[in-house]
This record gives C-alpha cells, sequence and structure tokens, in this order.
C-alpha cells in the first residue's frame, strides 16, 4: 500500500489529499492512512499534515523501492519488475531463486542491505544499509554457454561507463571484472549461471558499487584497498539515479552484445583495462604466476606470457599490477 499512497500523494505534487480521500481512492479505514502515512516518514518520506487539508508529499528518501525507482527509469525492459528488500543474505541468491521459478529476463532484486553479501572466490561483499547499491539481474541470454563470460566482460563495461557517466572519472576494469577508481576497487561483480550442456537457463548478473561509504567505514583489512564514489567525487550520490543509469547502461550493452556480438564487448572491455603489456602476478587456485598479461580471450580468461616465455591461459583468480598502466602500454 506504501506505493499506492505515494502514487496518490505523487499525483497531486502542489495541493493536500485528505485523509478521508486517500481512504475513499484505496478502500481502507482512516487509521491504516494514519498508520502507513507513520510508517513513510519512519522511512525518510517528508509529509506535511494538517488537520484540515491532509497529507503533502515534501521530499522523498534516497530508496531504492520501485515507487522511487519506476518515474525515473528511461530503460524500456531492464527493470520493469523490481523486487526491492531492506534486508537480504544475498541478492544474487534471492534471484537465483526467482529465476528458478520462472522470473523472466530483465527482473531487477535490490537490497538496501546484504547479511551475507557474497564475494567472488567465496569472499564477503560488505553490505551495509542505505548506502550502496546491491543488486541482482537475471538475464536469459540465447547463447551457448561457453559464451557465457562475455555477459560477464559487457556487464563490467557497462559498470565502468555508469561510474564514469556518473562521476566524470575514469574507471578501469581490473581482470577478471573489478572496477577501480584510482587503484581503489569501487565495485565488483559476482555472476552465476545456471545451464544445461548446449543452453543457458538463466544468468544473474551480481554488482555491488560502493556509493556513498566514508573511508572509515571499511572494515580495516580492505580500507587501503576499497574506495566509494563519495570519497573519489566529494559528493553524496543518489542512489537511485545512479541505479538507473546503471540499468540504462546495462540495457544499452547486453542490446548490443545481442545484435553485434561479442567483438564489439572485447574491444570496449580492453580499452577500458588496458591490460595489454602490463607486468603482473596473478594468483590461482593457490599458484601465483608472475609474467606479461597479454589479452583476455573470448571465454574472458586471462592470457599470461611467463617469465620463461611461454604463453599460460588464467581463468579464474586474481591480479596484482606490476608495472603502472602508462608505462606498460606498447
Ligand atoms: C567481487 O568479489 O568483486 C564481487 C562482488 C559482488 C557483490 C554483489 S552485491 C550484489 C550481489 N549479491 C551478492 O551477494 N553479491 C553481488
Amino acid at each position: 500500500m506504501d506505493d499506492e499512497i505515494l502514487k496518490l500523494l505523487r499525483e497531486s505534487p502542489a495541493a493536500f489529499l485528505s485523509g478521508e480521500e486517500i481512504s475513499r481512492r484505496l478502500e481502507v479505514s482512516r487509521t491504516a492512512v494514519w498508520k502507513r502515512m507513520k510508517r513513510l516518514r519512519n522511512l525518510g518520506y517528508e509529509i506535511e499534515a494538517s488537520t484540515r487539508s491532509g497529507y503533502h508529499l515534501i521530499r522523498s528518501p534516497d530508496l531504492l523501492t520501485p515507487s522511487e525507482i519506476k518515474p525515473i527509469l528511461k530503460t524500456r525492459w531492464i527493470g520493469k519488475t523490481i523486487h526491492h528488500f531492506y534486508a537480504l543474505d544475498s541478492t544474487n541468491s534471492k534471484a537465483y531463486q526467482l529465476a528458478l521459478h520462472g522470473a523472466e529476463e530483465g527482473e531487477v532484486v535490490v537490497a538496501e542491505s546484504q547479511e551475507k553479501g557474497r564475494g567472488r572466490l567465496g569472499r564477503r561483499w560488505f553490505s551495509p544499509p542505505f548506502l550502496n547499491l546491491y543488486l541482482s539481474v537475471i538475464l536469459r541470454p540465447k547463447i551457448p554457454p561457453h559464451q557465457a563470460s562475455l555477459i560477464t566482460l559487457m556487464a563490467a563495461v557497462a559498470t565502468a561507463d555508469a561510474i564514469q557517466k556518473f562521476s566524470g572519472l575514469p574507471p578501469l576494469i581490473k581482470w577478471p571484472n573489478d572496477i577501480l577508481l584510482r587503484d581503489r576497487k569501487v565495485g565488483g561483480l559476482l555472476n552465476e549461471i545456471h545451464s544445461e550442456m548446449d543452453r543457458i537457463h538463466f544468468v544473474i548478473l551480481g554488482i555491488g558499487i560502493n556509493l556513498n561509504m566514508d573511508e572509515k567505514m571499511f572494515p580495516k583489512e580492505i580500507r587501503a584497498v576499497a574506495t566509494s564514489l563519495k570519497i573519489e567525487t566529494e559528493q553524496t550520490i543518489s542512489r537511485k539515479m545512479f541505479l538507473q543509469s546503471l540499468l540504462q547502461e546495462l540495457e544499452k550493452w547486453y542490446t548490443i552484445f545481442m545484435k553485434q556480438g561479442s567483438a564489439i564487448i572485447l574491444k570496449a572491455w580492453r580499452d577500458r583495462a588496458h591490460l595489454k603489456g602490463r607486468r603482473v602476478k596473478v594468483t590461482s587456485f593457490g599458484e601465483t604466476l608472475a609474467g606479461i598479461a597479454v589479452d583476455v580471450d573470448s571465454d574472458g580468461a586471462l592470457i599470461l606470457e611467463t617469465e620463461n616465455g611461454k604463453r599460460k591461459r588464467v581463468v579464474a583468480g586474481d591480479i596484482e599490477y606490476k608495472s603502472s598502466k602508462f608505462k606498460a602500454q606498447r
């Protein structure tokens, strides 16, 4: 009912709406309307109330509820259905369950906080309430399973572009799909796939972006390597406007991929990763390798030229840069 009350209040932005009118239009008691107004205020809505004239919405909080996102959404199909939660264990787990039960392509799960936010390689993703963005998008691409990594590359490009458009700062994609600003991690992707040998049932695109964290809010162990858009731009970021921008970029890049194929995605990823020719240290399944990064292949694997001149294909792991992107370009 929150959504319906907000819709009514927004329909008459300049005027007051009487409690009687709201209770009549929503077919609920005046007490129920009053209770809802109280709840909305507790959520951060500024609602003026006058015994004579009724209620008037003055300001909305920066929440990621469908009633806040829908009016600003510019996409055609991504985010037309938004499943919003104040707290979840993980948006990826929720989206996976929804997809198993038939949720459609483009449905989005978003949470204000996650209790068990999941990162790559079994790590945790720090997910405190009302500060950042934690979302999962359900996609059902008609591509063979071996191309699923391209969806991850596509999503990294879209996320980097949303960050660039929104902040004016140039993000760097760090293999496999970390998003960095000033060499610190601002966002990460965890994509999960449900498929058969020759057919993808669905892909869950899980995206976490640090938007409004201050440095001291990060746990000590990641403070030196993590950042947020607020730290980098020295401005509070509107989470709902950022979400709108991100969904728009995702729709754009996914459509490009589906219509034009992989080459354009790989080029866009390479242009934002500046990986080629950089000296790196790679940790993969407990093994550490040093060498020069040659490229990523169409499966998203890192091609490394090791110190003895041999080429190695690394499918998962972490990299550490040993030379700056400027020195290493060739
Ligand atoms: C990484 O380790 O870099 C990936 C982090 C991915 C975090 C996001 S937050 C939304 C979605 N739900 C999760 O549990 N994880 C992803």
